[in-house]
Order: structure tokens, then C-alpha cells, then sequence
């Protein structure tokens, strides 16, 4: 049910009331004279399926599992997913209002904001666009949505927080104000002018110099590989800047008083959100992994990449230069120091895979104290597990431990030319003995897979052992533990197959068949024998499992991991995949590029 048109006209923003009217069935102000054309769009089909699962919702909450089952595919993904607040999350102390959000989008954010009880005002050039936020925020009275472009809009109050999230890069396509100058420039100058005077800007835009960008990233707004960090943006098409450039311009505007954050992969889907001290700071090089680990899972990854980001990131990072060849930034400014004084409360916090289960999803901070790095964990919602839950998740705050993840360490061996069964034996034991020595046994005996293990071991798989460089190794984040006693078998099979599936890219091999012979086969040369049957059932299992915590439970990935096999010496395969990709991504890509391009981008 849409608002009373009597309580959203006390705004406090006089130019609403003289130049706009409220419309109360669509809940939001639109310009009293006839507005300009705009034309950003993802497709008439792909708003009107939001307008309509908006509509028809009667939970338009962040979190809003009605919402989360209508996502379908990449637009609809993208205007409802909660793992867009990300973005937010990690820095919502620095959110206050009123906030002026500029370029709301489908408002997937501004029901975030709203949500934080602050006086929002949505602003969105796109009629369709502002009337989904109308609809998504029709039960928040602290929000107002503004059908207008920027330009039209000349409020004479000040806003504690202003924000361009994917905005500012249109700038030359959607704004000008008539000077001479660049209109990112005008932009900048013309928000600047409209914050309080310790209020802040928070800009999120792609990084023209990212590290996944040398790696064959499309541009993300031109579709082309290449062309952001070739610099082919002309005046009147989309622009993105390096970290540099970025900084000036802010400080051009006055904003002088800045603080950068980096959400990886990127702003659009975060999973990670680092500060300057972990991404290029003395011990940037102990986030890497947790960097890698957050760029592998880009919603819009290529199928080809000129080399691995996953093995590049480590140097970049140990080299000081994290947060210049950052994916993108959260960069918040501001003409006063006072919004930056005191440090962020973490260096980095990581929430993971969003399409967890609603209790299940967390938030991890990692913060640093006297060179010393230490970790937090909690849940992200208050929703609490079905009281009926096999499983218990534990989030104990621990130290920080360095090393190597050993499931990554996977990726290396099946990489390798030809690589055996023999070379994924040699990598598994350094796993299977760490188990052996944690459920008490010595490494070199013999221990039957049907030996009972505390339900604390289910989590005990490769993904969270960290190997030191002198060969220690050490379980973290032992965060699923089953209510039931396990047997070890089972623990073996569901660390493999957690491994196996992890994998992006292995070579050709004449002994990859499929991921059960593979197991059985491998467990086999670790004196572990199990029978088809056993590992069948275990996989079973661990199916089940994945469907108690997530809701894109791993369905079969035994394709994609025989169809990422690729022959070291077969070059045109690299290119044959290159164009299959290159047909994939124009369908996937970032749903705004057919608009840059239309608009001369
Ligand atoms: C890439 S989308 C980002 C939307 C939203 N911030 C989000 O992250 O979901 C850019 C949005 O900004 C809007 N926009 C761009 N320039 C604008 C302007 N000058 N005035 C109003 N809206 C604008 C577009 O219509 C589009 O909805």
C-alpha cells in the first residue's frame, strides 16, 4: 500500500514542494513541468518483470526471500540481490543522514539505507526505474523517491551523505551544467556544493586500471577487453579513472579529506570490502588469498583470461600495489577531516557467498593490533537456524594464521601438463594426515575410513587448512559442525569433492574421468578404500548438506569441471573459448553497456 501523500510532503526540501507533485499511487515527486528524456534502461522486458515481482511482493525488505526467489537471471540478480549492500555494510557508520542517493537505480540500495532508519531522498533520472523504487520502498515513510535528472535538482538543503554508486562514470552521457569543463567535474562540484560540512561522498565506480582488467576483463560499461585501460573513453561516452585520478578530481571538488575502500570482486556484487592497511599496508601480502578467494567468485568472470588472477594477486599485493590495481573502489570524501579521524574499526571484512540461507550468512572481520592480525566472526541477520538443524554453525572469533589454503593449493596440481592421480595423492595426504593428527592418531598409521569422528570434524575439508611455509599445517574457521557423529570416510569424500568442485581451470589429463571414479580411485592410493557405492552415498550427503545451508545448493559440477580441462599446447582452444565467451558475456554482461554504446559510449 502506497503512503499517505500527506506524510512524505514534509520533506524539509522546499524545491519539491514548489517544482515537483507527489504521486501518491506511484510513491514518488516528478517534475511539475514536462521533464527532458532519459533513456538509461536494462530492457523494457527485464524492468517490467522488476516492476511487476516488486509489486506483487509483499516483503520488499533487503533481506526479502520472496524477492530472492523471483531472481532469475543477471538484471533480476542484480536489482535484488542483498549481496549488493555489501557495499554498505562495512562502512554504515559513515552513513548518516539526510542522504541524497543519486542514480538510485531499481533501488536495491536505497532500501538498504531506508532500512537504516536515515531520512533518504532516492533520485532517479529513469520514470520506470524510480517508480520500481517507489514500489520497493512503499512501506519506508524515511524515504522519497525523485523522479528527475540531477541537473533539475537544486535543493537548497544540505545532506550529510550523498552517494554515486555506478553514476559518476555517465556523467559525460547524462550531465552537464552548461560550463566548459568536464562533466565529471561539474558533477563532483555541483554534489561537493551540496553536503553539509563534515558530510561525505561515497563514490563507487570501476578502477580503469584494475588488475582484472589487464587480465581480459571486458570494460565493464563498453563490452570491449582493453579499452578501459587503453583509455579509448572519449568526451562523450562513459569514463573511469585510476585511484590517482580519482583522488584528484575529489580533492579538485573540494573534498580534500578522503578514505578509499576496496570491495572485491567489485562494487557490484561484493563478497570482501578491504581498507587501505590491508590492501597495501606492511601485511597486505596476508589478505591476498582472501582477495583471490573473493575475486573467483565474479558473477561475470570470462571464460578466458590472459593469466590467473588467483596467482597474480599475492605479488601485487606483497608489492604495495593492492589498492592501484583494485577491481574498483568505495572512495568517501569529504571538505572536513573530522568523518575520517579515528580509524575503521576492521581492515577488512569478508561476508562470503551470499546465496547462503538467511541464518547462515556472516560476517567476518579481520582487524590489525600491534602488527598482530586477529579475526571476528557473527552472523549477519538475526533470523535463527530451524530448531530441527542437523547441523550447528559456529563463528568463534581466533587468531589470524598465515600460510597457504591448501584447497587452492589444488588449483597448482591440476594445472600441471599431464598431471596423475599420483600428484593429487601427494597433495591430499599433507590433508588426510593433518586429520589423522587431529582425531589423534600419528600421521603414518593406518586409520579406517569407518573410524567415528566428532560432528566438529565436517568442516575439517582443505578449504580451511593453512600450511605454513615450514610444512605446519592448522585447521581455521571450523565453522559447520554436524549434530551426529561422522564417520572419516565421509570426511574424506566431502573434502574432495569440495576441492574438486573449487577448481577453475585444470589441464588435460588421461586421468580426469569423472569426480566419483576420481575420489574412489584417490582414496584408494591413500589406503583409504572405499567402494563406488560408499562414495556415491557420501556424495549423496553431501548434496543434502548443501541443500540444509544454501539456496543454489552445488548442484552436479562434474561438467563443469571436465569441460575447463584445457591442452597446454592447443592454442586455438584458448581462442575458440574466447569467442564462446565473447558470446556468452554480450549476453550476461553488465546489463548498461548496450545503453553506453547507444548513447556513444
Ligand atoms: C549503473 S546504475 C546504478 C544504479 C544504483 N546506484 C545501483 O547501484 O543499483 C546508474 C543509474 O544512475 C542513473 N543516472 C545516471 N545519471 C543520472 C543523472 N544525471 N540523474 C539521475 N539519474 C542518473 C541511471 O538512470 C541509472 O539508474
Amino acid at each position: 500500500m502506497a503512503k499517505s501523500s500527506s506524510s512524505v510532503q514534509m520533506t524539509g526540501i522546499s524545491q519539491l514542494e514548489r517544482d515537483f507533485q507527489y504521486e501518491a499511487d506511484a510513491n514518488l515527486w516528478s517534475l511539475k513541468a514536462k521533464a527532458g528524456a532519459f533513456t538509461y534502461s536494462d530492457g523494457d522486458q527485464n524492468e517490467n518483470y522488476l516492476l511487476s515481482v516488486i509489486r506483487a511482493a509483499s516483503d520488499c525488505s533487503v533481506m526479502s526471500d520472496e524477492l530472492t526467489a523471483a531472481m532469475k537471471d543477471w538484471p533480476s540478480t542484480y536489482h535484488l540481490h542483498h549481496q549488493r549492500c555489501n557495499l554498505f555494510r562495512p562502512v554504515v557508520r559513515h552513513l548518516k543522514g539526510p542522504i541524497l542517493e543519486i542514480g538510485a537505480g531499481c533501488g536495491v540500495l536505497t532500501r538498504f539505507l531506508g532500512e537504516q532508519g536515515h531520512q533518504v531522498f532516492a533520485l532517479e533520472g529513469s520514470a520506470r526505474r524510480a517508480s520500481i523504487i517507489g514500489e520497493r520502498c512503499r512501506d519506508l515513510e524515511n524515504v522519497s523517491v525523485i523522479n528527475a535528472n540531477f541537473q533539475d535538482f537544486q535543493p537548497e538543503t544540505k545532506f550529510q551523505t550523498i552517494t554515486l554508486i555506478g553514476v559518476l562514470e555517465y556523467a559525460r552521457l547524462y550531465f552537464a551544467d552548461g560550463s566548459e569543463s568536464d562533466p565529471v567535474d561539474q558533477m563532483l562540484r555541483q554534489v561537493a556544493g551540496m553536503l553539509a560540512p563534515d558530510g561525505v561522498l561515497m563514490v563507487a565506480i570501476e578502477n580503469q586500471m584494475g588488475l582484472k582488467y589487464f587480465a581480459g576483463y571486458p570494460e565493464d560499461h563498453l563490452g570491449k577487453p582493453m579499452t578501459g585501460i587503453e583509455d579509448h573513453y572519449t568526451d562523450n561516452s562513459v569514463v573511469t579513472f585510476g585511484r590517482q585520478e580519482l583522488s584528484e578530481r575529489l580533492a579538485a571538488a573540494g573534498l580534500t579529506s578522503q578514505r578509499f575502500a576496496y570491495p572485491v570482486p567489485d562494487y557490484k556484487f561484493p563478497e570482501a570490502m578491504l581498507f587501505e592497511e590491508a590492501m597495501s599496508g606492511p601485511q597486505a601480502g596476508h589478505y591476498a588469498p582472501l582477495v583471490a578467494g573473493a575475486m573467483a567468485s565474479d558473477r561475470q568472470k570470462p571464460n578466458h583470461l590472459t593469466f590467473r588472477l588467483s596467482k597474480t594477486i599475492g605479488p601485487v599485493m606483497k608489492n604495495g600495489m593492492g589498492a592501484d590495481m583494485a577491481n574498483s573502489f568505495l572512495a568517501m570524501s569529504s571538505a572536513s577531516d573530522a568523518p575520517f579521524a579515528a580509524p575503521e574499526q576492521s581492515t577488512a571484512v569478508y561476508y562470503g557467498n551470499g546465496d547462503r540461507k538467511k541464518p547462515y550468512l556472516k560476517e567476518i572481520s579481520i582487524s590489525e593490533a600491534s602488527g598482530r592480525l586477529s579475526v571476528t566472526r557473527r552472523t549477519l541477520t538475526d533470523q535463527a537456524p530451524p530448531e530441527d538443524a542437523k547441523l550447528i554453525q559456529v563463528l568463534d572469533d581466533e587468531p589470524f594464521v598465515q600460510g597457504m589454503l591448501w584447497g587452492a593449493a589444488l588449483q597448482d596440481v591440476l594445472l600441471k601438463e599431464k598431471w596423475t592421480l599420483g600428484d593429487l595423492a601427494d597433495w591430499a595426504v599433507t590433508w588426510t594426515n593433518a586429520l589423522k593428527v587431529k582425531a589423534g592418531h600419528a600421521a603414518d598409521t593406518s586409520v579406517s575410513v569407518d573410524t567415528i569422528l566428532e560432528g566438529s570434524f565436517l568442516d575439517a575439508i582443505p578449504k580451511n587448512l593453512i600450511v605454513a611455509r615450514d610444512g605446519t599445517a592448522e585447521f581455521v574457521d571450523l565453522e559447520w559442525h554436524s549434530q551426529e557423529p561422522l564417520k572419516l570416510g565421509y570426511v574424506i569424500v566431502r573434502g574432495l569433492s569440495d576441492a574438486l568442485n573449487s577448481v577453475e581451470l585444470a589441464a588435460k589429463s588421461k586421468e580426469a574421468t569423472d569426480i566419483t571414479s576420481m575420489i574412489v580411485d584417490l582414496c584408494a592410493r591413500m589406503d583409504f578404500e572405499m567402494s563406488r557405492e560408499v562414495v556415491e552415498e557420501y556424495l549423496d550427503r553431501e548434496h543434502w548438506f548443501q541443500t540444509q545451508i544454501s539456496n543454489l545448493p552445488g548442484r552436479n559440477k562434474q561438467l563443469r569441471f571436465l569441460h575447463t580441462q584445457i591442452s597446454h599446447r592447443s592454442l586455438n582452444k584458448f581462442e575458440k573459448k574466447r569467442k564462446n565467451a565473447k558470446r556468452l558475456l554480450h549476453k550476461l554482461r553488465h546489463p548498461f553497456q548496450s545503453l553506453a554504446k547507444r548513447s556513444g559510449g
